[in-house]
């Protein structure tokens, strides 16, 4: 690995969301172009122009990369199919079996390689006429569309893809997207109804946490609104109630509901739940890979002088403030995630894989699948991760069906896609997912699911 790799890496590309850097450099032209930050008072119907000069002009870019992402979609598909027929690459996974045709990337592919999968296409247009009448992004004339703007104009698309019958199951982070960090869902939150709204339109819900506990009275601690509110609710039927999971430790332990039970919650044993790819995981690997996770942290602790603490669990391990009281530099978490990383990737005993259902048919796995991320204050080594842990909620709630729940009917809500490790950006390789920064704006979210769904129904 060359030098000038690491700098790259570990400065820039794991600090950007290509793609929504893209957008934002497309919508900066016409901002540029349009915006009028001359005049300050006297000139409303100049400013009114402008805004809608610009609004057009935004809503014309969005509806271009709309098209491209149509265009992508639709070569996912063929290079799909070429894969699964096996007459390209073998089920090697990556079309060097063949040389006389690769799969062509999109245009959308040069421009962004890092882009995708699509589950489903996006309305951007639309989703970008929707946001500027929230937030006025075209009547700004010395603020150009944001990589917030952006991200918030992705997720109403996102939502609006999956309304009108798609959507079956929502998995939602815990830290950040349901609660503010360390915290609780107490009943008086405002997401608490909403979740319930899910439930009575017989949407499944998933709590998809890295906060790994082995017992029921732990996650009822963190989660004691959510299933009270549950039990006590008059208007869901038996098998509403039922229809919640935990998945707790990203990938590590399964709780489903039983009300009648103190914590309201009793472990499902995992001979229930792992997916056959989870079970083939080694009781020996796991523990070996934590082992060698554990040895690179204490370096970190010993190496930066970090006043942290190490904990050491059955299926993950971490470094905690000693003092509660005092933040470990973001700098010192974000160090220590990419040298645990890195160190376990070399080890051979991490394998940067994801669920079977979207790496193609026959692709090999090797290793033992790991999360190690930046939680904020801590850093976290998980097994597993949470694409696997939202593809065991889609293979729980589709058994009824006989087959696993699909990414076009899966939307995961997190706050994680960009810290160094992001646990919550893993989800996109199963399922449709939005970015939220905080609860309130997963409650701006859910209103925003709720109001379409009511539309389209009527
Ligand atoms: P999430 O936002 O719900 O995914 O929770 C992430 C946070 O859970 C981390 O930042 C940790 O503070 C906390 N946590 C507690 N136990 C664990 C564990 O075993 N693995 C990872 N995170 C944990
Ligand atoms: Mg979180």
């Amino acid at each position: 690995m060359t030098t000038r790799y690491r700098v790259e890496y570990a400065l820039k590309t794991h600090r950007r969301d290509q793609f929504i850097e893209w957008v934002k450099g497309l919508l900066a032209v016409p901002f540029v172009l349009y915006s009028q930050p001359t005049g300050v008072f006297g000139d409303g119907p100049n400013v009114a122009k402008m805004a809608e000069e610009a609004h057009r002009r935004y809503a014309e870019i969005m509806r271009d990369v709309e098209m491209m992402i149509d265009d992508h979609i639709s070569r996912q598909k063929q290079n799909q199919a070429l894969t699964q027929d096996g007459t390209i690459n073998h089920g090697h996974g990556h079309g060097h079996g063949n040389f006389l045709c690769p799969p062509l990337p999109s245009k959308l592919g040069m421009l962004v390689p890092t882009a995708g999968p699509f589950f489903t296409r996006l309305p951007l247009e639309a989703a970008f006429k929707y946001q500027d009448r929230k937030r006025y992004i075209s009547s700004r004339r010395y603020v150009a569309p944001s990589f917030n703007d952006v991200r918030l104009v992705l997720n109403s698309a996102q939502i609006m893809a999956v309304t009108g019958g798609a959507l079956q199951l929502a998995t939602f982070d815990g830290d950040v997207t349901l609660y503010d960090d360390g915290e609780s869902l107490e009943p008086s939150s405002p997401i608490i109804p909403r979740l319930l709204d899910l439930l009575r339109k017989n949407i499944k819900v998933g709590i998809v946490t890295a906060a790994g506990y082995t017992t029921a009275d732990r996650y009822y601690e963190r989660l004691h609104g959510l299933l009270d509110a549950i039990a006590g609710s008059a208007d869901l039927d038996d098998a509403q109630k039922q229809s919640v999971v935990i998945m707790g430790g990203e990938a590590n332990y399964l709780f489903a509901l039983d009300l009648g039970s103190p914590h309201r919650l009793s472990p499902v044993p995992r001979a229930r739940w792992l997916t056959p790819e989870m079970a083939a995981w080694s009781e020996a690997d796991i523990a070996a890979l934590l082992d060698v996770a554990e040895s690179a942290l204490r370096d970190c602790v010993r190496t930066m002088n970090l006043p942290a603490t190490l904990v050491r669990k059955d299926r993950a391990v971490g470094i905690v403030p000693t003092d509660p009281s005092v933040r470990i530099a973001r700098e010192s978490l974000e160090e220590t995630v990419l040298v645990v990383q890195r160190i376990l990737e070399l080890s051979s005993l991490g394998a940067a894989s994801s669920p079977s259902a979207h790496r193609g048919p026959g692709a090999a796995t090797g290793g033992v699948p790991f999360c190690a991320f930046n939680g904020g204050r801590d850093v976290f080594v998980d097994i597993g991760d949470k694409s696997w842990g939202v593809a065991v909620c889609q293979q729980w709630f589709g058994h009824g069906a006989g087959t696993a729940m699909r990414g076009e009917n899966t939307l995961h809500v997190g706050d994680q896609f960009l810290s160094a490790g992001s646990n919550d950006f893993k989800a996109r390789s199963v399922g449709t997912t939005a970015w939220i920064a905080s609860p309130a704006e997963t409650v701006e979210l859910l209103d925003e699911l709720a109001d379409l769904m009511q539309k389209k129904l009527s």
